[in-house]
């Protein structure tokens, strides 16, 4: 018998466009993917490198000495909480586990991989449109929970790339009335919004998703984690790959536990930078610049949003072009350090008048 690939293919999955990060030259400024734009602190990444002993064994599959410290960290017990390479593998073993088969909602515009992995986990995801303020509609929500039978819902809160948050009463609503897991990315909560750890102990619904991504600028080494009733979480432990985080990840990730007051000072430098980036875009001609609760500032020109997207390329600025329904023509600008907020700025200006 003959091998036809095309016969064994998943065709649900045709859909799925596969992620390719845009390539840049050296001397490209990298304003695309909200993360911390300083350099990591020299004397944390030697105090990781002192703790790391040797990584000819296999890391601890349970991470358990900075599930430990996450514990201290967020004040919820360590059996509520789960490491992960990233909070994207993280997003995909809840879906693998509470979605498959069955319908996600997803309030939308939003991080586009809520939809790539629920389609990944075999389940349906359901966009409700968020309202003109970005706001979610929960009424919508409810009522889309109800007519699908939603297993999950999924909010991202600050929300990329929209950079409005979600009021803790608005997801005590979707908690309550929703019948569904409520899933709150909190990706960006360090910059802004109000977290939804208090709610954890009085709904066994709620799962929340944090990253070292954006404030803790470990993006390069892939630390995620979440937060949740310890049964939720023991039900994710059977799809989590056993070695998922590696050893210098782990390390790494408790050392800015063990320093986090230099992060915070960090991160109290970003918004001042984001606040003045704001102010500054915010005079130029024909840019509509929307209210950011986060490190990333979502924004409009009187041109196609590929044309500034490129014509920034050009002058050797990478920011990323968010066109997509609800935010046509919208871009997303990372806050960088002064110099490379500066550059953009100039940048724009030149890509508006013209001299692009
Ligand atoms: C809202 C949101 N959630 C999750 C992620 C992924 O984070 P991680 O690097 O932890 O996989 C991102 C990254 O851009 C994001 O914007």
């Amino acid at each position: 018998m003959s091998f036809n690939l095309q016969e064994i293919l998943r065709r649900d999955l045709n859909e799925i466009v596969p992620y390719e990060a845009p390539r840049v030259g050296d001397g490209v400024i990298k304003l695309d993917a909200n993360e911390n734009p300083f350099e990591f602190p020299e004397d944390t990444i030697k105090e990781t490198c002192e703790r790391l002993k040797s990584f000819t064994r296999y890391p601890d599959p349970m991470s358990a000495e900075l599930i430990a410290a996450l514990s201290e960290y967020t004040g919820v017990p360590k059996e509520g909480i789960m490491a992960g390479n990233g909070s994207d593998e993280l997003i995909l073993n809840i879906l693998l586990v509470f979605g498959n088969g069955g319908h996600i909602i997803i309030p939308a515009p939003t991080f586009s991989m809520y939809r790539i992995h629920s389609l990944i986990a075999g389940a349906k995801p359901v966009e409700v449109s968020r309202g003109s303020k970005f706001e979610v509609d929960v009424s919508a929500v409810v009522e889309a929970c109800k007519s699908y039978q939603a297993r999950a819902v999924i909010v991202c809160s600050p929300n990329n790339p929209t950079a409005n948050s979600t009021s803790v009463r608005d997801v005590q609503f979707l908690l309550e009335q929703s019948g569904a897991l409520i899933i709150i990315d909190e990706a960006y909560i360090e910059f802004g919004g109000e977290s939804c750890l208090k709610l954890l102990n009085r709904y066994p619904n709620l799962v929340i998703l944090r990253t070292f991504s954006k404030a803790f600028g470990l993006a390069g080494l892939r630390v995620g984690y979440l937060l949740g009733n310890p049964e939720v979480v023991k039900e994710i432990h059977r799809v989590k790959q056993p070695f998922n985080l590696n050893i210098f990840s782990q390390l790494a990730a408790r050392t800015v536990l063990s320093n986090y007051g230099e992060f915070k000072l960090m991160v109290d430098k970003i918004l001042a930078m984001r606040d003045n980036l704001i102010e500054e875009m915010s005079v130029i001609k024909n840019v509509t610049v929307f209210p950011s609760e986060a490190n990333f500032i979502l924004f409009r020109t009187q041109l196609k949003g590929r044309e500034v997207f490129e014509g920034l390329l050009k002058k050797g600025v990478l920011i990323r072009n968010v066109h997509a329904p609800g935010i046509e023509d919208c871009l997303r600008v990372t806050v960088g350090r002064d110099n490379e907020n500066k550059l953009f700025l100039d940048s724009l200006q030149a890509v508006l008048n013209g001299d692009g």
